[in-house]
């Protein structure tokens, strides 16, 4: 109301009592005009240069109430104390949600996840010490079998050079006391509406979810049946010391391997590019970064590989090796037992745990190529082991494997 009254005020002096007559001449019209302009000019000017006007706009400004929310000269004032903004929960911006988050949650989709997780930092200098740590990312369906093997393995070390992430199916929920290093280290997934349970997705969002951590260098994915058989302090300085990503990638040219290859993809993937590998991947974070990023490549594979091409099995080889194939150790540092020829590979069982079969995943004889020299540590995990496994291992770790 009170803008009205205002406006009506301003109006009645755009408009002075001024009566014309139609019977003057054009010559008086044309200087009534003028009169008329020079008026109005001069109106203008006086309701500018007064506080009139600057009381027109405030009730303007009532209008746009949130702005004046917004635009509270308080928040904005050099008075320090007046910055305080109330952030419930852990999602607010700080340096620590940059560099160790320790809430894991969070109501990201998969596309907003990706993207907020392929940021890349241009500045060299940090403002913050930052320890370079391993993520380990567990990939399981349900239960960790392990864990027990797992929580002695990272017993005791250094909390700043590891993290934990685990990418379980919806619904199901790892449930360990809070003493344990893998309490509320799920990451959520019952927000990713658009995501699917595809193995990749999986994948893709565990690296995400893990890359948000900017103190994550080194990436490993491992799933339920993997163990460690080396001790933490030698899986850190393998890994954060390497020049290379540990990625399988071979050109198979049988039908499991260049036979799954669609000519669809052409020109972007051609045969030549075509790769296969184990799906237990350990990269360094500029490779995980990349496959986080990118979109053009995986949804050719998610259009043309269908079963029985794996996507798993080949996605990550083929992207890698046709755009960064020179970071890639070309190698996978998690064992596995594919001699029986089988589908699958062999499952080891509580009756194969003696101290010579670990001694042989640890060392057995061969030497493999390690940054610009040998080394006789090919593997740093294994898989498949049973769960009937754990006991005898946990039995026989501190004198095979050091933890
Ligand atoms: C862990 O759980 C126990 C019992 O459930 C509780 O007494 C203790 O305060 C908890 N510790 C922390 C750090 O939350
Ligand atoms: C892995 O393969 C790529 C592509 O063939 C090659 O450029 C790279 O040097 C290989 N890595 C090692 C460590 O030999
Ligand atoms: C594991 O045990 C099974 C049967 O107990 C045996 O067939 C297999 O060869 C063993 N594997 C190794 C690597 O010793
Ligand atoms: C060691 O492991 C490699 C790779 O699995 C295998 O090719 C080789 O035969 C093994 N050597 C011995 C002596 O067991
Ligand atoms: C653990 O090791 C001891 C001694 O080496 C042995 O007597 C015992 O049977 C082992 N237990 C299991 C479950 O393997």
């Amino acid at each position: 109301m009170a803008r009205n009254r205002e406006k009506e005020d301003v109006e009645s002096r755009f408009n002075p009592p001024v009566s014309i007559s139609m019977a003057d001449s054009s010559i008086s019209l044309l200087k009534l005009i003028s009169i008329l302009i020079i008026f109005v000019v001069g109106v203008v000017i006086g309701l500018v240069s007064s506080s009139h006007i600057d009381r027109y706009f405030t009730f303007q400004g009532d209008e746009f109430n949130f702005k004046n929310t917004y635009f509270d000269t308080e928040q904005f004032s050099h008075d320090g104390q007046k910055m305080v903004v109330n952030c419930d929960g852990e999602d607010c911006l700080s340096m620590e949600s940059f560099v160790r988050l320790r809430n894991l949650n969070h109501r990201l989709r998969d596309d907003e996840l990706f993207w907020r997780a392929s940021f890349v930092p241009q500045k060299e200098e940090l403002p913050f010490r930052r320890v370079p740590r391993v993520a380990f990312m567990f990939l399981t369906r349900g239960p960790l079998p392990m864990l027990p093997l797992w929580e002695r393995f990272f017993s005791g070390q250094d909390v700043e050079k590891y993290s934990i992430y685990v990418h379980a199916l919806p619904g199901f929920d790892l449930e360990v006391s809070n003493s344990s290093v893998f309490y509320r280290r799920q990451i959520p997934i019952a927000a990713c509406r658009m995501g699917s349970v595809s193995l990749v997705d999986a994948e893709k969002r565990l690296l995400a979810n893990a890359l948000l951590d900017f103190s994550n260098e080194r990436f490993v994915l491992l799933s339920e049946s993997c163990i460690p058989v080396h001790d933490f302090p030698t899986v850190y300085k393998y890994l954060i010391e390497s020049i290379h990503s540990f990625v399988d990638s071979y050109d198979d040219p049988t039908r499991y391997g260049r036979g799954r290859y669609s000519r669809r993809m052409k020109p972007d993937i051609k045969l030549a590019d075509w790769r296969k590998g184990s799906q237990w991947f350990e990269m360094h974070r500029a490779l995980a970064v990349k496959i986080v990023a990118d979109t053009k490549y995986y949804t050719l594979f998610k259009k043309y590989c269908k079963p029985s091409c794996y996507p798993d099995e080949h996605y990550i080889p083929t992207y890698i090796r046709k755009f960064h194939g020179a970071l890639n150790a070309n190698r996978s540092i998690t064992y596995v037992d594919w001699s029986q020829m089988g589908p699958h590979p062999a499952t080891f069982t509580a009756g194969n745990i003696t101290e010579g079969f670990l001694e042989s995943l640890r060392n057995n004889g061969t030497r493999c190529s390690y940054n610009s020299g040998k080394t006789s540590i090919c593997y740093l995990f294994a898989r498949k082991f049973d769960p009937s496994a754990l006991e005898p291992l946990l039995n026989i770790t501190a004198q095979v494997m050091g933890f």
